[in-house]
């Protein structure tokens, strides 16, 4: 099944990158889109945009990791106008890389300062458009059908019993990923959170390509347990899957879920147009409406849903977005993982 997913999510980014392709050079009623949040969110986008403006909305749909990959190799000749979603992290890493473009839009004094201080952080070549927590999502059905019980804390997936029953994904692809490191060298420092990684490692079944991948195998009964941002488990449920998060005790991390406009970007005034529109609550009342996700959206006047996860009831870090943002400390710890845990033996 997920095989099958996951054909289809393929097969429809890569009919998104023909288009891409064959997009005209510098007309402005087009736009070429790297797009890291959900198909749905991004689908939604596409077709309301064009809606409202008449511009057409060329997606491909990319994890953060791999659509900051295909920014650095497109440094010389961008194809992409606009980078929408996915974690902070890389974003800021391409911001300090010079592959974005400084743009301060009238909309910034009505986001959230969360949101600001991403935009400030990187010499405003991004802004902030949604956070949301990092947790555990879990299947009720499969954990009770294995009389296992609902894992309530990082040391609770080291216990032998989760073996071969987590999933998450791979750093090198997934900010989803990253974010987890990232938390974890925070919560205990680098060489205990390696540690934990390295017996993690034991219980995890697969690494997947994409962040929303493992709650998705959660959601279908492929696996019990998956490391996923807690905003990705209500779509899941509402589609009539059994699938429930958990936030962990110790303490956890939030994504900070950026967008960029791209340096030499060939449709630069319909990209301007699209990001002050993509911070307007209309635009962010998208994932909403499709069912897609529910992140905190950065507008503060942006209508929230039920299912957006509440803050107050979550245990946070004080994640430090610059520090973890940074391209030298983002390169070094996932070398670090694929070096010391992706190489051992299960
Ligand atoms: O809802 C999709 C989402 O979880 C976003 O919140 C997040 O920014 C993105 O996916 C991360 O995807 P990946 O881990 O594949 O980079």
């Amino acid at each position: 099944m997920l095989v099958k997913h996951s054909l289809k999510l393929v097969s429809s980014a890569l009919l998104a990158g023909a288009t891409l392709l064959a997009a005209p050079a510098r007309a402005q009623d087009s736009l070429n889109i790297i797009c890291s949040v959900q198909a749905d969110w991004c689908n939604g986008l596409s077709t309301a945009y064009a809606r409202a403006t008449g511009v057409k909305v060329n997606l491909s749909l990319k994890g953060s990791g791999e659509a900051l990959a295909q920014l650095v190799a497109e440094r010389e000749n961008p194809k992409t106008d606009v980078w929408f979603g996915g974690t902070g992290d890389p974003h800021l890493q391409a911001a300090e890389q010079g592959l974005t473009l400084e743009y301060k839009s009238p909309l910034l004094s009505q986001l959230q300062p969360w949101a600001q201080r991403q935009a400030q952080q990187a010499g405003y070549k991004t802004v902030g458009i949604y956070s949301g927590p990092l947790g555990f999502g879990y299947n009720p059905e499969l954990l009770a059908k294995k009389k296992l019980a609902v894992p309530q804390s990082w040391a609770d997936l080291l216990k032998p019993e989760y073996k071969g029953e987590i999933q998450v994904a791979n750093p090198a692809s997934s900010g989803t990923a990253y974010t987890m490191i990232a938390t974890l060298v925070q919560l205990w420092g680098e060489d205990k959170a390696f540690d934990y990684l390295k017996a993690l490692h034991k219980n995890v079944s697969v690494y997947t390509r994409s962040g929303t991948a493992p709650i998705k195998a959660v959601a279908r009964g492929e696996t019990a347990v998956s490391i996923s941002f807690v905003h990705d488990g209500p779509p899941e449920k509402l589609h009539g899957f059994p699938v429930e998060t958990v936030t962990p005790s110790e303490g956890t991390g939030a994504e900070i879920g950026s967008m960029s406009i791209v340096k030499g970007a060939r449709h630069l005034e319909a990209a301007k147009k699209f990001y002050d529109w993509a911070l307007s609550p209309a635009a962010q009342e998208i994932p909403f409406q499709t069912k897609a996700s529910f992140q905190v959206p950065s507008n503060v006047a942006t209508k929230l849903d039920p299912n957006v996860p509440d803050f107050r009831k979550i245990k946070f870090i004080d994640y430090d977005y610059a520090k973890y943002g940074a391209s030298a400390e983002r390169k070094r710890l996932i070398a670090r993982w694929e070096k010391d845990v992706n190489s051992l033996p299960k």
